[in-house]
This record gives C-alpha cells, structure tokens and sequence, in this order.
C-alpha cells in the first residue's frame, strides 16, 4: 500500500453526503486527497465539505440525481470539460427500495429502478471516466458491493449488486496493464440509513478498510475487499 500515493489526487465519491460515502470521504481527505462531493443536492454535502477543506484539501461538490441518466450525462459533461481530472472514482451511492416478505409480489419498479441508480449510472460514470485514467496511466475504481445473500426480500437491491461484480469481474483485467485498478468494496452491515438502526457494525468502522482498495499498488484487480477485516487496525 502507498499512503503518499493519493496526495494532491483527485477522488470522485457518490453518496457523499452521509453514511459509508461520508466516512470514505473524510478518510481520503485524512491521506491529502482531494474530494468532489457527489449527493443529489448539493446543500447535502455543504457541511461536509467545509469539514475536510479545514482537513487542508480541495473539493468540489456536484449533484446528480443518478436514476435520472440527463442528471448523469451534466454532472459528468460538467466534470470532463471544466475539471477537475478524476484519478480515484469510489462509486458508492445506492438505493435498497423496500423489503417485501411475499417477495413473488416484489413490485418490478424496484428492479427498474434499483438498476437506473445502483448498475446503470455506476457503469455509466466509469466509462466516462476510464479513458482520463488510462490517458494519465494511474486510476483507481471502487465499486461499492453488498455481501446480501439469500434474502429474496430485497431481490432489485441483490440482483443490482451481482450485476456491479460481474461488471467488476469482466472489465477490471481490461484495465490492469494501464494502471487502473478496479475492484470491489463491501462494508458489511453498518448502521446508516440504508443498513438500519439494527445493523451490528457502526459507520465509522468502514474506514480503514475501504480505503485499502484506493491504497494498493500491486496490480491487484478485480478482487473483493472486505473493509470489516481491516476494522479497528492500522493498514
Ligand atoms: N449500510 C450497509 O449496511 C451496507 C451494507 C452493504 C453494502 N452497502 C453499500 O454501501 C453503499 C453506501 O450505503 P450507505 O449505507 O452509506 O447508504 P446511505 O446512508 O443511504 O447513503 C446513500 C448515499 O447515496 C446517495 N443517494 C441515495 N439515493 C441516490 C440517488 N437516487 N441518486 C444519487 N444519489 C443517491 C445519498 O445522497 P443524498 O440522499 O444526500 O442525495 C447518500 O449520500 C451502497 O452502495 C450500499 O449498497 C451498505
């Protein structure tokens, strides 16, 4: 791992504004790297940004509602022409819509819609900014997953996140031999609002870990790290 590495970097995060998206931000900020705040209103993430400019970083905030692709396409024109280049992109925000114990009654707008956020706008910003990486010869890419298994309760939410690490599986080995290393975060079960107030772990305890995969720089890609094995140590 190369701590120094990300000093002066610029990271996009999505779903900055509160939960595991505030956390990673925060400690990105911790290493020197510089933070573009994604939330859906940009007073989301206001406070936040006021928190690690006094950290000694720069950062920018952006807003896209990301079920909404014209959203997507301006936040991401806006970032490629006027900047800042995005070394590190932790695609984070994702929606887990209802739980439904009939679940042959889950409603098939969760689906559509848990793919429009959760698949089809992650794919989306890393195509937008791959080529940018690659041009520069460094990147890092985190894509956000979910350890959920056997709830078919919550089936738009576990599709969408098997969708994310087939993506992750087939393009990162793409991407190695250009210096873009592209793998999988998951947190485990963290209180947020997304995870509930009955989750065992707190928010906090994501960091370290999540930030391992930004870390690294042996070439590792497409592997799936578990941020809750670095819990309460140093990396
Ligand atoms: N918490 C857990 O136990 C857990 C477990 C496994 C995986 N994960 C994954 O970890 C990631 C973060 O989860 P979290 O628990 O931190 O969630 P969270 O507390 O609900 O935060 C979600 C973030 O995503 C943004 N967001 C939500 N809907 C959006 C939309 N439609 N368009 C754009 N942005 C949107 C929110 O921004 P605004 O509302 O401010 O716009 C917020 O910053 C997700 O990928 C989730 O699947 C979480």
């Amino acid at each position: 791992m190369n701590k120094a590495n990300i000093k002066g970097k610029w990271a996009l995060v999505t779903g900055a504004s509160r939960g595991i998206g505030r956390q990673v931000s925060l400690g990105l900020a911790d290493y020197g790297c510089n933070v573009v705040l994604h939330s859906r209103n940009l007073a989301n993430t206001s406070a936040l940004a006021e928190e690690l400019r006094a950290k000694g970083v720069e950062v920018r905030q952006v807003h896209a509602e990301l079920s909404d692709p014209a959203q997507v396409e301006a936040m991401l024109s806006s970032l490629l022409s006027e900047g800042p280049a995005i070394d590190i992109l932790y695609n984070n925000a994702a929606i887990q819509i209802g739980y439904h114990p009939d679940w042959v009654k889950t409603p098939m707008d969760d689906l559509r819609k848990s793919f429009e956020v959760n698949v089809t706008a992650l794919v989306r910003i890393c195509f937008a900014l791959i080529p940018g990486m690659v041009e520069r010869g460094w990147g890092r890419i985190v894509n956000v997953t979910s350890g959920v298994k056997d709830q078919p309760e919550m089936t738009g939410y576990a599709v969408s996140k098997a969708a994310v690490d087939k993506f992750v599986l087939d393009t990162a080995p793409h991407l190695k031999d250009k210096g873009v290393l592209m793998n999988l975060m998951d947190p485990g079960w963290l209180r947020t609002d997304l995870g509930g107030p009955n989750a065992p772990g707190s928010v906090e305890s994501v960091v370290p870990g999540a930030l391992v995969p930004v870390l690294i720089d042996d070439g590792t890609v497409a592997v799936l790290f578990h941020a809750q094995d670095w819990a309460g140590k140093e990396i």
